[in-house]
């Protein structure tokens, strides 16, 4: 079974993105056929600056690699090292109707914010359409957010076959991501980049103690008892601990006389500890980017040589190109 998803390289993935999703696309990397990709081109309605683009597709890769993707089980590729995507993105164009797309939350919500869209953003879901169906994926992990892309896809590639009468696309399904009760941000809401409350999985020390000092508490006095179950901290750290550590530190809560400052120093602990080989790990990688490069070579031809299949099945399908035997 062929598992696929992406993720834009808009920024330096945070312990939302680890929890809510990485976590679990690497946990699939061992049964299924994983196809893993850095969506740099769906990056680009919103990355405009040439370097920031390049450098978040790289550390994406290399906090990848150092989080556990496994290339000799899943394929790692940047998105734009696979051309034929762009091709079948027109191809399946032609079929998209326009009303689908209007209906689109990303699109919609970026105009509610007085955005003005541009076609890449009107057409982002086609994109996305042609990432899953290049690759006959049967399974799609997405979070939540990305449903209604799952069904626009479903949806264009049902319309492609109808129009040529056969099977030429292949139906996927979504695995909706469990994200949890969602990690929550230094502020309290849920961790995204768009509300600036996120901390960065590979966070260089001190701003890492800084951001976990900065969460958000309640102004109860350090002697009063204090509730785990409404604090962030506790959320957090139950992330990274043991049960055992979970409910010592919860009885503390309980028990008063504790101050934030303690619970916060036991999350940066913990989160350090949970993260310290996958930090090791990334040393090492980034002393050797030939390896992470060769990764993505490789990974971008094994994606290549099935995309090229399917396309070639898509370009007779509508009669484009020169056919196929
Ligand atoms: P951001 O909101 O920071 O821009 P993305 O939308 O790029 O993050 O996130 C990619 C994936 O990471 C999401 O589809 C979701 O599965 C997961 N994710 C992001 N933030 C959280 C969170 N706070 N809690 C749980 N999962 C999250
Ligand atoms: N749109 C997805 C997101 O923002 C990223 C993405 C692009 C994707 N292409 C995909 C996810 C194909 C799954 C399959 O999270």
């Amino acid at each position: 079974m062929r598992v696929l998803s992406g993720i834009q390289p808009t920024g330096r993935f945070h312990w939302g993105n680890y929890f809510g999703a990485i976590q679990q696309y690497i946990s699939l990397q061992t049964n299924e056929q994983a196809f893993y990709f850095i969506a740099d081109l769906h990056a680009l309605t919103s990355v405009r600056d040439r370097k920031m683009l390049e450098e978040h597709s790289w550390n994406a890769a290399v906090d990848l690699l150092a989080l556990g993707l496994n290339p000799d089980h899943a394929t790692l590729f940047r998105q734009s090292d696979v051309p034929e995507v762009t091709e079948l993105m027109w191809l399946l164009m032609t079929v998209t109707q326009f009303s689908l797309l209007e209906k689109c939350h990303s699109y919609k919500d970026k105009v509610a914010k007085g955005i003005a869209p541009d076609a890449g953003l009107f057409t982002y879901p086609v994109l996305m359409a042609a990432d899953i169906l290049l690759y006959d994926s049967d399974v799609v992990p997405v979070g939540a957010d990305q449903i209604q892309h799952l069904e626009v896809t479903r949806d264009i590639a049902g319309r492609f076959n109808s129009t040529y009468g056969g099977e030429f696309l292949h139906l996927p399904n979504a695995r909706v991501l469990d994200e949890g009760a969602k990690v929550p941000g230094t502020d309290g809401e849920k961790m995204s980049k768009s509300y600036g409350n996120t901390i960065e999985i590979f966070e260089a020390d001190k701003p890492l103690r800084k951001k976990i000092m900065s969460i958000k508490t309640d102004s109860t006095p350090m002697e009063a008892p204090k509730n785990p179950d409404t604090c962030s901290v506790f959320t957090l750290y139950k992330l990274f601990a043991t049960p055992d550590q979970q409910s010592a530190l919860a009885d503390r809560y309980r028990a008063g006389g504790m101050g934030y400052g303690e619970a916060k120093q036991a999350l940066l602990d913990a989160a350090l500890t949970y993260f310290a080989a996958a930090r090791t790990k990334r040393n090492e990688l980034v002393a050797n980017s030939d390896y992470v490069q060769d990764v993505l070579k490789a990974g971008a031809k094994r994606a290549r040589a099935k995309g090229q299949e399917v396309l070639q099945r898509v370009r007779d399908a509508c009669g484009v190109g020169q056919r196929r035997g």
